[in-house]
This record gives structure tokens, C-alpha cells and sequence, in this order.
């Protein structure tokens, strides 16, 4: 199956038809992969047409450092304004590779190939790719789209249990926003039937994908809806930071500060954050760690969500529903102290 999906900075096409396809949409004299070191060894046959640059894997890496060495080897390797930068791999690829091809020559084509779960539902979509920047996550980087996203959701069965699970945090993520029949589906499912059935799980990635494209179309700049999409993650990014925990695992722990502040901010019903943390540990992801609260603050009040003294909040007032906030520093605050002192849920 093929579309294609139109944003303000370019249109997309999204492939369902399998890595094999790759050499048609991008041939491999005129493309260059950039991969991380996982992912080279599990798919050499993939990478073995293409000049290849291969980053070692980790989000420490997810640097400008990293950016400087790739645009080092793809001098070497004489690419041009028509050479097409393909990212094979997860979101910290699709993050470097999109970055890298949008600042090349100020901006060479690019493709993605995800290879995580986590990268299918969320990193590869949407444009906005960027580096880490010290303890500030995505502090630097660009909003442009690719010109295809090919899925391959074989690539998927060498994928780390760990890794199934952070790419379950989005998917939760985008069921607590908008879509209260997912909850429900993924309420009454484990990681395992999505694995063992191809075609629920080639569902569950379209819908999220849907969502996502949706979102993105009609605010790609993140002026408005598009925040939504952050609904977990503004907590999330700095316990991400601070406990050098996997995106997915911080993602899950910010959904459910997010759904402490909720129930002071918008009435949301706490059993509400009971279920989330019923779910969330379904799919194998955390719902408890003692925070830092003033350690946290120190990276949030740097949130690209801040003006001033507030921070755009993302807040639920039912699960499928959620909303914009802007909430001051010292309610953030409070709500970790909450969360932190509850034993979470
Ligand atoms: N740009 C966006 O819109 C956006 C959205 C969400 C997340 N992100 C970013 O995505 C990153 C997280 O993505 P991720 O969870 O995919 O992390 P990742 O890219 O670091 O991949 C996780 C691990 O899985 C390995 N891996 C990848 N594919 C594999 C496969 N098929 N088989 C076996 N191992 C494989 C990788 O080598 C790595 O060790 C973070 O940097 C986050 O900030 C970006």
C-alpha cells in the first residue's frame, strides 16, 4: 500500500511495501544510508549496495558532534544537492539523518526506513528532526519533511523486547489524546498478540500514523495542535535527561505526572492515572521512580514549550481528550513533589 501525505514544507510518501522496494525509491548510486551500529550488523545485505555511514548507537550520540562527523564523510563520499540521504534506523537516526539532510547544502532529499517500533509510530513522521544539546533534548534542529517513509514491519523481529515496549509509550501517548477506543483495545492486549499478529500490528502503526499526519497537517510549525502531540513528554524529556532513561520509559513516567497535574488543572478522575499505570506496565514500561524535583526544574524551565514563566502544559481532561495549558513553573513543580511523594500512582 502506498499514499502520499501533503504538509506546508513538502508531501510525503508512505510505503507499506517492504525494504525491498528500497533500491527502486532510492538508487544506490545517487543515496547514501546512515545507520548506527546495531542496525549496520543486523542488515548488512540492506546496506551493502549503498555507501554507508555508520554512527555508533545510543542517544549520546544524538549530537552535534555526530553531525559534524557525518557531514565530514558524506564530503568524502562527493554528495550532491541531488544525492538523497536515506536514515535507516530508529528515532535517533531518523533525528540525525533528517537534521543532517536538511542542513547539507542547506537541504539535500531524504528518506526514512524505521527500524524501531517507536521510530514507525512517531520520530520518522512529522518533519521535525534534531540533536541533543548538552542536558537540553532536540535543543537544535529543523522541520522538514522527507519525501518517503518505507515500512518493513519484518525489521521489527530483531527488535529488543526493551524496544517494543518504549514504542508502545507513543502509541499509549496517542490513545490518551485522541483516540479513547484505542485505550480500550490496547487495555485488553499484551505486547505479544501485536508481535505474533502482522496485521493487527500493521494497523496499530497506521492508525498512530494517521493521527500523527493529521496533527502535523494542520499545524506543522507546532503553533497550536501540534503540541498536543508533546503530551507526556514535557516532564518526560528531563527524567529522560536526568536518569538517562530510554524515551519511551520517560515518556510513560511523564504521561502519568502529566495526569497528576491534570486532575488539579482540568477535574481529569484519578482512576484515570490508575489505568494509565495499569496499561503502561501491561506493556512492560515504568510507573514509579523517585524524582529530583528541583534537579528536573533546572532542565524544564528550558522546555521549548516555555514563554516567560510558563510552560505549555499538555493535560488531559478525559483519556482521548486533551488540551493546552499554560501552567507556571511552581505548579510543575508542586506536581512532581505529588507525584514523587505518592509512590507515583
Ligand atoms: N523527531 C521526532 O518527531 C521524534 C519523535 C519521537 C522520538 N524521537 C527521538 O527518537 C529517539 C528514540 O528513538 P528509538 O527508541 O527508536 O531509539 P534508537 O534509535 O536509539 O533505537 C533504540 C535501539 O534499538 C536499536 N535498533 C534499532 N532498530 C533495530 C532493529 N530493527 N533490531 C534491533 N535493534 C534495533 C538501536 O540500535 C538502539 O540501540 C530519541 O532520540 C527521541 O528524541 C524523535
Amino acid at each position: 500500500m502506498e499514499y502520499s501525505v501533503s504538509f506546508p514544507t513538502g508531501t510525503v510518501q508512505y510505503c507499506f511495501t517492504g525494504i525491498k522496494e528500497l533500491l527502486k525509491r532510492a538508487p544506490a548510486d545517487s543515496s547514501v544510508i546512515i545507520t548506527d551500529s546495531n542496525v549496520a550488523t543486523l542488515y548488512q545485505q540492506v546496506i551493502a549496495a549503498y555507501r554507508t555511514i555508520i554512527i555508533p548507537a545510543g542517544e549520546e550520540h544524538k549530537t552535534q558532534q555526530t553531525i559534524q562527523s557525518v557531514t565530514e564523510q558524506l564530503l568524502e563520499f562527493k554528495a550532491h544537492k541531488k544525492t538523497t540521504i536515506i536514515g535507516l534506523g530508529g528515532g535517533m537516526i531518523t533525528d540525525i539523518a533528517g537534521y543532517a539532510a536538511s542542513i547539507y547544502m542547506r537541504g539535500v532529499p531524504f528518506g526514512f526506513v524505521p527500524t524501531t517500533l517507536l521510530a514507525m509510530v512517531d520520530a520518522a513522521i512529522g518533519g521535525k528532526n534534531g540533536v541533543n544539546f548538552g542536558l537540553h533534548k532536540n535543543m537544535l534542529g529543523t522541520i522538514r519533511q522527507p519525501s518517503f517513509i518505507l515500512y518493513d514491519t519484518a525489521l521489527l523481529h530483531t527488535l529488543p523486547d526493551m524496544e517494543w515496549s518504549n514504542g508502545f509509550a507513543e502509541i499509549i501517548k496517542y490513545a490518551c489524546i485522541f483516540d479513547a477506543p484505542l485505550f480500550a483495545e490496547l487495555s485488553t492486549h499484551i505486547i505479544n498478540y501485536y508481535k505474533e499478529d502482522a496485521t493487527a500490528l500493521n494497523e496499530l502503526i497506521q492508525r498512530c500514523a494517521n493521527w500523527k499526519n493529521k496533527t502535523v497537517s494542520e499545524d506543522e510549525t507546532e503553533n497550536n495542535v501540534r503540541k498536543l502531540l508533546n503530551f507526556g513528554h514535557t516532564a518526560g524529556h528531563a527524567i529522560e535527561t536526568l536518569y538517562n532513561l530510554p524515551h519511551g520509559q520517560a515518556v510513560s513516567l511523564g504521561m502519568l505526572v502529566a495526569c497528576s497535574i491534570s486532575e488539579s488543572e482540568c477535574g481529569l478522575h484519578p482512576d484515570v492515572r490508575r489505568q494509565l499505570a495499569m496499561v503502561l506496565q501491561q506493556y512492560k514500561l515504568p510507573a514509579s521512580l523517585k524524582l529530583h524535583t528541583e534537579q528536573l526544574m533546572d532542565i524544564l524551565v528550558m522546555d521549548k514549550k516555555r514563554s516567560n514563566n510558563t510552560i505549555d502544559y499538555i493535560v488531559l481532561s478525559s483519556i482521548g481528550s486533551a488540551l493546552i495549558k499554560p501552567l507556571p513553573f511552581e505548579t510543575i513543580k508542586q506536581a512532581l513533589d505529588k507525584f514523587s511523594d505518592a509512590g507515583n500512582y
